[in-house]
């Protein structure tokens, strides 16, 4: 059995924190093809704030008058013990977990209707559609997991996220615990690079030392020598001894933490003067939004900063001309950084992100409606405990540099004949992109960057490329 000190703590806070009955659900198999070839399980992430490795199919109610929690589980069946073994009876579960009571899944409803009677009850939207059809039917809420306005009732969302917001000792503890197999992940794929791969072959290594250490993918891999293109998927180009590739991959652990990083390293370990000079620009600015983070500093004025930075350095690079804080004012850096400088970290690699603004933003802000700034996922002050990442990057995107109305608009601003220059180097293949990406946690005194041992000065990138052949 897990160990549970936390997820107790974590189910009393929440208590506390109600008025009404909750129902929780954490979601069950969903099938890949035939019904019985299951997808890996993973519970809902509101359901692992509150329970260690939660068993497909479970549910909880939170009641708040007794301050109890019913745990609601499948009976245990020789069936199911043949197929794939045993598990602890109803008893070891409810001593094991510090749960209330322990109760057949095929009775929820008869339960919530005899503990509960005539009092509101609430719950969670969640991505299982099954699961949350049937948490409806007992709630008579009419919620929409894919709707971020619509996914919980507003003061039950803030209460969870009041929980999820700030991390502590041992939410951390998990959350240095990926980072560190995520870090053995980048090294592995940056020693195991050399010109003529697939890009798929370094996926391997990347998710083989996931696996090896327990560990499954946090979110889909982003492994190509296409980085411009933001979330690239696709990992079938062969790389070439001038390409430059793009890492952005993060371990969850058992306990649904999880890491989220991005390192860029030429594929021949060499990088070439451009390449070196756009590096630059992005780990200065990088550095630059690590040293602003500390308590009470408000996260867009990171990412304004990150895109200053950018803009200085592409200002010397050539590629934007004029004043960088009028560029970043008129959203000229958007041409070369077109998303948000990161997003909250922790259970959900953008933590919350279901949730929508009303936990992404604080009250009162609202997105920015500019090509660029408008991707910023975090607009809230900085406070202990806060987890979070910080990704600025530089990209070639030709789809942005050859947009006639862009080509308009920062007319006098990019210089979309340099720009060109980067769009058809490296054989016409292109510069590509250059991201570089920690994640944080702000303490009283500044950031600690949990993911701080993977390597990203040029130098060390340089020793560690191809070394492992
Ligand atoms: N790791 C992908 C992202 O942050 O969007
Ligand atoms: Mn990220």
């Amino acid at each position: 059995m897990p160990a549970t000190t936390n997820h107790q703590l974590r189910r009393q806070q929440l208590l506390d924190a109600i008025d009404t009955p909750v129902l929780l659900m954490a979601g069950s198999w969903i099938s890949r093809n035939y019904p019985a070839n299951w997808c890996p399980f993973r519970a809902d992430s509101n359901f692992l704030l509150f329970f260690p490795q939660p068993e497909p199919n479970a549910a909880a109610l939170f009641d708040p008058r007794d301050q109890s929690v019913t745990l609601f589980l499948d009976e245990r069946t020789a069936e199911d013990a043949l197929w794939h073994g045993p598990v602890p009876g109803f008893d070891e579960m409810k001593k094991g977990l510090g749960v209330d009571s322990v109760q057949k899944r095929t009775d929820l409803a008869a339960v919530i209707r005899k503990k509960v009677g005539k009092r509101r009850v609430r719950t969670v939207a969640i991505a299982d559609p099954r699961a949350t059809a049937e948490a409806l039917a007992l709630t008579g809420e009419d919620l929409d997991f894919t709707k971020a306005d619509r996914v919980a009732d507003k003061s039950l969302v803030a209460a969870i996220a009041r929980l999820r917001d700030f991390k502590n000792s041992s939410e951390l503890a998990e959350m240095r615990a990926c980072a560190a197999v995520t870090a053995k992940a980048h090294v592995r794929a940056m020693a195991m690079t050399r010109p003529g791969m697939l890009e798929q072959e370094l996926v391997g290594h990347v998710e083989g030392t996931f696996a090896r250490q327990g560990c499954v993918p946090a979110y889909n891999t982003i492994l190509s020598v296409r980085g411009e293109v933001l979330h690239n998927h696709a990992h079938h180009n062969l790389m070439l001894e001038t390409d430059l590739v793009l890492l952005d991959a993060g371990a969850e652990n058992h306990a649904g933490y999880c890491a989220d990083v991005t390192r860029t390293w030429p594929v021949n370990g060499r990088f070439s003067p451009e390449a070196a000079d756009v590096y630059d620009i992005v780990l200065a600015a990088e550095k630059a939004a690590i040293d602003a983070v500390r308590p009470g500093v408000r996260y867009r004025d990171i990412h304004m900063l990150a895109a200053r930075v950018l803009t200085e350095g592409l200002v010397q690079l050539k590629l934007l001309r004029g004043n960088p804080d009028a560029l970043v004012e008129a959203g000229a850096h958007a041409m070369f950084f077109p998303h948000g400088v990161g997003h909250l970290l922790g259970l959900d690699v953008h933590d919350m992100e279901q949730f929508g603004d009303q936990v992404g933003y604080a009250p009162g802000r609202t997105r920015s409606q500019q090509f660029g700034t408008r991707w910023l996922r975090l607009d809230r002050d900085l406070a202990p405990g806060m987890c979070f990442t910080i990704e600025p990057g530089i990209y070639f995107v030709p789809a942005i540099l050859r947009n006639p109305e862009f080509r308009r608009q920062f007319k006098g601003q990019v210089d979309f004949t340099r720009a060109e220059a980067f769009l058809t180097m490296n054989s016409k293949r292109g510069f590509g992109g250059v991201r570089i990406e920690d994640d944080v946690h702000c303490t009283p005194s500044g950031a600690e960057v949990l993911t701080a041992s993977v390597p990203k000065e040029r130098a060390a990138i340089e020793a560690l490329v191809g070394s492992g052949q």
